[in-house]
């Protein structure tokens, strides 16, 4: 199982570090040009999230000075290969953009003074299988098999060979998220239910979005979701939701479902048990799930966010948003105690008068431990604007 807990870093750059980088990405746009040009694209201004996969910057688009993130990938381990490959593949799989959901605006493959920008699709005559996955596939021979099958179900294409004595980075350039994620957004201030409801028809919507392009995300809690407080153009005072992180996401191949079909990816079964503990459903510890998996962990984060309902990370000691249930002086996962006993009722809302009724019923079918017994995303997000409608007549 894999368990991962991001860790933010609010330190700032050193100075040779920016410049190194930046050299990398001016060399990278020498190589997509063809030209030698001493122009870098973007200018490294701050390190911004820092994790076992690498590091995120804020950076800036030099022409035009606007913002970006960009996240370097070191791809010196078959578990970051795949994580980078997985997060590419969904992001650059999206045909159109969603408001809350990270647009990936490129991609970057850098050796030392050479990078490229990556794509996928079938126009490329050379693949990215080379001497680096080979030496991995060597090293590694239980991971060959999956090694290959990512690199030819993401039909990633390269024109560099890697070469296993040289370090190889993937840059994502991305959206700039300035309001940092759901956890520092929320807990530093007042619960405002005018904020929940703008939250929740947002993840209702981002969700949609990712199961009608056949994206199963497997790592949803609020820590990847992430906080754009740049004005909307509807005028929002509410600030913008990204979803984030797709290092652990999957994208369910065509073959078997109905492309015309948006509902299909919620008979597509995985097998590989991923996410972080507190929002994982039973049926995802137990190794066998679908989309409805990323139901439940929404079902979590909105009942947390509802009732302010957190706990501490025993690795980070940082107060999270995320409901569970409490065995004596313990606090165990929703998941895990409901795998334990699907019969258990949950305590719905844990404070009184903290939600109304129908709300009250959304969550606890979110959380119902038969993920059949779930709503799908396209009735969740129906429903959470019924709910937001009603409160807002409520309100006037
Ligand atoms: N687009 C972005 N804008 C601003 N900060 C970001 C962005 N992407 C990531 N970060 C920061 O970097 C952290 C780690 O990024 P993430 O993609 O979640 O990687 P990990 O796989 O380590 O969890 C995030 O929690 C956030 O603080
Ligand atoms: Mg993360």
């Amino acid at each position: 199982m894999t368990t991962r807990s991001a860790t933010t870093a609010a330190a700032s750059t050193s100075g040779p570090l920016v410049s190194c980088a930046v050299g990398y990405l001016s060399a990278w746009l020498a190589a997509r040009t063809r030209m030698v040009s001493s122009q870098p694209k973007y200018e490294l201004i701050q390190e911004v999230g820092r994790g076992s996969y690498g590091v995120v910057y804020e950076a800036a688009v030099k022409c035009t000075g606007a913002r970006v993130a960009v996240k370097k990938i070191r791809c010196h381990s078959p578990e970051n290969v795949e994580l980078a490959l997985r997060e590419f593949w969904a992001l650059s799989s999206i045909q159109s953009q969603h408001p809350n959901v990270i647009h990936l605006e490129e991609c970057i493959l850098q050796r030392d003074q050479l990078a490229q920008r990556m794509s996928h699709g079938s126009s490329s005559p050379l693949y990215l299988e080379s001497r680096f996955t080979l030496s991995i596939m060597a090293a590694r021979p239980e991971l060959s098999h999956f090694i290959r099958l990512v690199l030819v179900e993401t039909s990633l294409k390269g024109e560099i060979t890697f070469d296993p004595c040289c370090a190889y980075h993937l840059w994502f350039v991305m959206d700039f998220c300035d309001g940092g994620d759901m956890n520092a957004y929320l807990l530093s201030r007042k619960p405002s239910r005018k904020t929940n409801t703008s939250f929740m028809l947002q993840l209702g919507s981002a969700l949609a979005f990712l199961h009608r392009n056949r994206i199963i995300h497997r790592d949803l809690k609020p820590d990847n979701i992430l906080i754009s407080q740049a004005r909307t153009p509807a005028g929002s005072s509410e600030p913008t939701l990204k979803v984030a992180d797709f290092g652990l996401s999957k994208v369910c191949s065509a073959s078997g479902l109905n492309p015309e079909e948006p509902a299909s990816v919620n008979r597509c079964f995985l097998s590989t048990a991923c996410g972080t503990d507190f929002y994982m459903a039973p049926e995802v510890w137990e190794g066998h799930y679908t989309a409805k998996a990323d139901i439940f962990a929404l079902g979590v984060i909105i009942w947390a966010m509802v009732e302010r309902i957190t706990f501490v990370d025993a690795e980070t000691q940082k107060e999270l948003l995320g409901s569970y249930v409490r065995q004596g002086e313990d606090i165990v996962p929703l998941g895990e105690a409901l795998l334990e006993n699907p019969k258990m009722e949950l305590l719905i809302p844990a404070r009184k008068k903290s939600m109304n009724g129908r709300m009250k019923q959304l969550i606890r079918e979110m959380l119902a431990a038969n993920p059949q017994e779930r709503p799908d995303a396209f009735e969740l997000e129906l429903r959470l604007v019924r709910i937001a409608c009603r409160e807002l007549d409520w309100d006037t």
